[in-house]
């Protein structure tokens, strides 16, 4: 089979590897449609994230979709053909984060394109059946694939405890923002303000949904805030910004500290977390994506065929008005 292999930052080749076989319990799956998310381009600029280094030539790619090509010893539950959407992180299953239901927090969890865990840029790949979750028909290949970003959205709506006639704030528009403000209207959200600095992310942020892309004073403060942009000044200003009792969850990744506002917090009683990832939402955001009311191919923007992957990878930054690119192994 062939693999878009990281060798050294910006050296990506595509090369021949001996197809991969499914261990007991896994699932053998041909790969229809690989998402690039800005940490593969991060991977790929630098050979790095935080204490995350490429030492050895890696795989990139984490949001996949595709078909089930074999099945391994004692899989009783997927068989050969179903289309099925990956969950790229497969923990160790028996841990006490594990055990508890914070699968994501798992200290030995294995997850796509991290180093030394290959990723799905490539015809083929094998997981852990349980991670390899059937999709309908209503969701297309992109769609199935996307269901990775969906999940920091629904995980992170979830964590807010957005509810019906909350008032959410979304600071920037990438995929993952769009992604957060589709969610929080389908859990009920009556009003989303979504923030960015580019306003064509924010013309596309009116048409997935938003209600408004500037802060109205007349209006009343925000219930919630989904921070999804990694800036230090989004942050400060999404916490001013929020009502009483606010809670905001803090999604991108930017500075790995800032000051944090104590007394604003504490007088107002502002409920501030983080996410990592996501655990369990597989489910939901198969249904969102299967009743349209969260819209995935509306954010693709390219498709690129495997041996185009190096150009994937930088279409963000150099195709100006690229949201969500696709990269198809098959082609
Ligand atoms: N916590 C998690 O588990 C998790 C998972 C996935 C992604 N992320 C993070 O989520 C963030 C968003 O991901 P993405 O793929 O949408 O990235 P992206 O870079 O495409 O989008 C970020 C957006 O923020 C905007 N922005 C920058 N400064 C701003 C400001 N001051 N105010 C408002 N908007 C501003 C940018 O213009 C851009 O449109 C990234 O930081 C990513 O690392 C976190
Ligand atoms: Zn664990």
């Amino acid at each position: 089979m062939r693999a878009a292999v990281l060798r050294e930052p910006l050296d990506l080749i595509v090369e021949e590897r001996p197809a991969p076989q499914p261990g007991p319990g896994e699932v053998l799956v041909r790969v229809t449609a690989v998402g690039v998310c800005g940490s593969d381009t991060h991977y790929y600029d630098h050979g790095r994230i935080g204490h995350f280094v490429v030492e050895a030539p890696l795989v990139l790619g984490h949001e996949a979709a595709g078909v089930i090509e074999a099945v391994g010893a004692g899989v009783t539950d997927r068989h050969v053909g179903q289309r099925v959407s990956i969950e790229p992180g497969v923990p160790d299953l028996t841990c006490p984060e594990c055990l508890a239901g914070r699968y994501n927090l798992c200290h030995r969890m294995r997850f796509f394109a991290t180093p030394p865990v290959d990723g799905a840029f490539a015809e083929l790949v094998t997981v852990h059946a349980a991670f390899a979750h059937p999709v309908p028909d209503e969701v297309s290949d992109d769609a199935a694939a996307l269901l990775e970003p969906l999940s920091v959205a629904v995980w992170a709506c979830e964590k807010a405890r957005v509810r019906p006639g909350d008032r959410v704030l979304v600071t920037g528009a990438g995929p993952i923002g769009l992604l957060a403000l589709q969610t929080a209207r389908a859990y009920g959200a009556t009003d989303v303000t979504v923030l960015d600095i580019n306003p064509d992310r924010l013309e596309v942020a009116r048409a997935c949904g938003a209600t408004r892309t500037a802060l109205d004073e007349h209006q009343p403060a925000p219930t919630v805030l989904l921070e999804c942009s990694g800036s230090t000044a989004a942050v400060m200003s999404g916490l001013r910004a929020l009502g009483r009792a606010g809670r905001a969850v803090l999604i991108g990744m930017g500075a790995d500290e800032l000051l944090i506002p104590v007394a604003e917090l504490q007088m107002r009683e502002i409920v501030l977390t983080g996410v990592f990832r996501y655990a369990n939402t597989w489910p939901t955001a198969i249904h969102l994506a299967a009743s349209g009311r969260v819209d995935l191919d509306a954010l693709v923007t390219a498709h690129y065929g495997l041996r185009d992957t190096h150009l994937a990878l930088t279409a963000a930054r150099e195709v100006p008005g690229s949201i969500k690119v696709i990269v198809q192994p098959h082609k």
